[in-house]
């Protein structure tokens, strides 16, 4: 017996308690506490039959994440397992909140599984870019069936009980006395001499093959570049198609290759850099933090009315200002459309969209806002109207009320100066579609308050957002690093490659989609106007740079919303079609510029894009913007569509090797020029030999 496990007898029932905060993760004292207590258990002979439950929140909830990539310490799980299933006397498991990955895979070896109605199961180590590898790969599709399986190893989804129990997973679900209903249900087993089913020795059948090549074919879409859905059917597959012995070897041969991929090891790598963004410099546990029952939203338009349906999602009453009576209904009707959807979607009720839909009022008048907890002021992006806004705000709003902005690229220290209170101003930068984009940049001014940044961060996860705290700089660390991924784009173009070879490149690279279709989407103009007036202020602007853009925005081609940008698209449709007008257009403006076109390759075309990204990134770490390299990942994945698979910019830059990149680059530079200097942090890491993760501290 370790700590981690403990025994104890009830009426011949020996209980096999795990007790590993905070989640009960299979560490080593779990792994041998339980071959202990179950060896123990099985040469007792006052025992007939073994519960296994766990304390605290949940049941196991997998494997122990931080001990993989270090040399296992026996018993390894699958050995565990073996053991286990040699085992003579019955055993029940006892689950209560998740029983996820390793978890479910013990629970998967006992004979029985009996759960509370609020207990969920699953299987979700493709999102850590594995697969099952303790048997879930042959057990599940033997107790459960083929297609639940196959949809839940791939998927990751975790299932509630009764969903579960639907399908032969779980034996029993009860509402209460957990533990005491397990003991229950194995002595009732005993007592009626019941056989011991060992899933092992069920026979897993399909009635058409052919869905496993669905599956493969689906997934290359849905999880485009991913390698462990794909390997998870075929370790299912193997479940039907071999013995239970040569399906286990299958599924530790491909765990194992899995296992030492790099995609592996960048997915593992956010699971820990996204908990570790709610980890704030200079707060702790115990910063209070201000109660949030009520909203504001200034500014009905595309970012407020998103903005709004988070908090309505999450019961949180909102009112919405407007400057005219029709602004305000347009925002008020997108988020009733937005319910409206969901609800022909099936995904909540009538009532549930009725009593959603009732949380949201409106006004012109800031004396309807004085008991709000929280405001945040999403109108156009003018220093001017943010100064009129947060003027007002400052008068009308209680004291302690909490005034953010989503200002995307104006000063937050600026804006904080309009009030007679800037530690109560704070940034809140969400992204667009803003009920959707999981990434929320929390903008730290100077004057911001402790607990106003902590309220800030505890309010992200609880609208589902993953915040990451950042300084105040052009752009925050998202936008600001887009700068040069941009220019080099245009860059690009200007050398003769096509927008949709340049698009393919970083498509294929795993991005959702390239930089011009992107620009197409964000809309040309918006880039366009503030080239114009940079240079009506007279500030150097190169004449290459946004040379196509400005041309094309000159010629109507704003970008999707008219029909026509980068690239063509039919009508009510999103899909890019190359346009020779626009071909015409790149010749023209080549022509002008004197520039030759060149040969480029996929490669060279990908790291002109990201290299600038990862310069840029090492500028805001140097300058302390962003706490850490893995909040820049984190920022890049949950906002700009990166491949989760390689782990973040930061993270994908060490997978390069930083002296290749330096060497790259220096190449660039002495072709292109000082745009491509590299940042002194990049130069000195890669000199030192390390690297970006050297850098990461709490
Ligand atoms: N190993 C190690 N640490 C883990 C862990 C794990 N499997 N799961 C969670 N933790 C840690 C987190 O890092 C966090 O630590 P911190 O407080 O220091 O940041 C702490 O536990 C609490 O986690 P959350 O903040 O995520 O807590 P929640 O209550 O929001 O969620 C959870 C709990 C649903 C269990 C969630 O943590 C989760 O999904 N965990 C991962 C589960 C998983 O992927 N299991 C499969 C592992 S792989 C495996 O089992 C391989 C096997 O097939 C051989
Ligand atoms: P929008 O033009 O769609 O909406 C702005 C709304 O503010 C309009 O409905 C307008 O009537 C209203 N408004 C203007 N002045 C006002 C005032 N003084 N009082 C009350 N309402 C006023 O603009 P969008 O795109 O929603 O942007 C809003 C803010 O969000 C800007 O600061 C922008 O930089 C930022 N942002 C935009 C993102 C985007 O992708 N559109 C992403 C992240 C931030």
């Amino acid at each position: 017996m370790t700590s981690a496990v403990m025994m104890h007898i009830v009426d011949n029932v020996a209980v096999i308690e795990v007790d590993n905060p905070p989640v009960n993760a299979l560490s080593f004292a779990v792994r041998s506490g339980l071959q202990t207590t179950l060896r123990e258990a099985e040469h007792n002979e006052a025992v007939d039959a073994i519960v296994l439950s766990c304390r605290g929140n949940t049941f196991i909830a997998g494997a122990d994440i931080t001990e993989f990539g270090k040399p296992m310490q026996p018993p390894a799980l699958p050995d565990l397992l073996s053991e286990m299933d040699t085992l003579t006397k019955p055993m029940v498991a006892a689950l209560h909140g998740t029983a996820l990955g390793g978890g479910l895979e013990v629970a998967l070896t006992c004979h029985y599984r009996v759960a509370l109605e609020s207990a969920k199961v699953g299987l979700p180590e493709v999102l850590l870019g594995i697969l099952p590898g303790a048997g879930g790969t042959q057990r599940l599709p033997r107790i459960a069936g083929v297609e639940l399986a196959l949809d839940m190893i791939t998927s990751g989804r975790k299932v509630s009980s009764k969903e579960a129990a639907k399908a032969g997973l779980i034996d029993k679900v009860v509402s209460d006395d957990l533990q005491n209903a397990a003991i229950a249900f194995a002595k009732k087993v005993v007592n009626n001499k019941a056989p011991l089913r060992r899933i092992s020795e069920l026979t897993a059948t399909v009635s058409d093959p052919a869905i496993f090549d669905q599956y493969r074919a689906k997934l290359a879409k849905t999880r485009r570049g991913f390698d462990a859905p794909q390997r998870c059917v075929d370790t299912v597959q193997a479940s039907v198609e071999l013995d239970f012995a040569d399906g286990m070897k299958k599924e530790r041969e491909l765990f194992l290759e899995l296992m030492q991929g790099t995609q592996s090891k960048s997915q593992r790598h956010m699971f820990f850099a996204e908990r570790m963004a709610a980890q704030v410099q200079g707060l702790s546990k115990g910063t209070p933090t201000r109660d949030i029952n009520s909203v504001a939203i200034i500014g009905a338009g595309t970012m407020g009315s998103g903005i709004a349906i988070n908090f309505t999602n999450k019961g949180i009453p909102v009112t919405m200002l407007e400057l005219s009576f029709e602004a305000l209904e347009r925002g008020i009707k997108h988020i009733h459309r937005y319910y409206d959807g969901q609800v022909a979607k099936g995904r909540i009720s009538e009532e549930q969209a009725a009593s959603a839909k009732q949380l949201v009022s409106g006004t012109d008048n800031y004396a309807d806002l004085s008991d709000v907890d929280l405001v945040i002021e999403a109108v156009f992006e003018s220093m001017a109207v943010k100064q009129d806004v947060f003027t007002k705000l400052d008068k009308y709003c209680k004291p302690g009320a909490i005034l953010a902005s989503n200002t995307s690229t104006l000063n937050v220290n600026t804006i904080a100066s309009f009030t007679s209170r800037p530690q109560d101003v704070i940034g809140l930068h969400f992204f667009s579609p803003a009920n959707i984009m999981r990434l929320l940049e929390v903008v730290r001014a100077d004057s911001t308050a402790d607990d106003v940044l902590a309220t800030a961060m505890k309010l992200a996860k609880h609208i589902n957002k993953v915040g990451v705290v950042s300084g105040v700089c052009d752009g925050f660390i998202g936008n600001r690093m887009l700068k040069g991924y941009g220019r080099e784009a245009g860059a690009l173009l200007l050398e003769g490659v096509s927008p949709a070879r340049i698009d393919k490149a970083l498509y294929d690279f795993g991005m959702a989609m390239g930089p011009l279709t992107m620009g197409d989407l964000a809309g040309l103009d918006v880039g366009y106007r503030v080239r114009k007036e940079r240079r009506e202020r007279g500030e150097y602007v190169p004449e290459t740079d946004g040379a196509i853009a400005d041309r094309l925005v000159e010629a109507g081609r704003l970008g999707q919303k008219a029909g026509k940008g980068y690239y063509r698209y039919e009508e009510g449709s999103r899909t890019p079609i190359p346009d020779p007008e626009v071909d015409a257009i790149i010749k023209e403006a080549m022509d002008a510029l004197g520039c030759e076109p060149r040969e480029i390759d996929d490669e060279e075309i990908v790291k002109r894009l990201i290299y600038p990204l990862i310069n840029e990134a090492a500028l805001i770490l140097d300058e302390g913007i962003a706490q850490r390299p893995s909040d820049i990942d984190v920022v890049y994945i949950y906002g700009y569509g990166f491949p989760v698979y390689r782990g973040g910019p930061m993270f994908y830059a060490d997978t390069v090797g930083l002296p290749a990149i330096v060497a790259d680059m220096e190449q660039f530079q002495a072709r292109y020029g000082d745009d491509w200097q590299v940042a002194p942090l990049l130069k000195t890491l890669a000199e030192q030999g390390r690297s970006f993760a050297d850098l990461s501290s709490k």
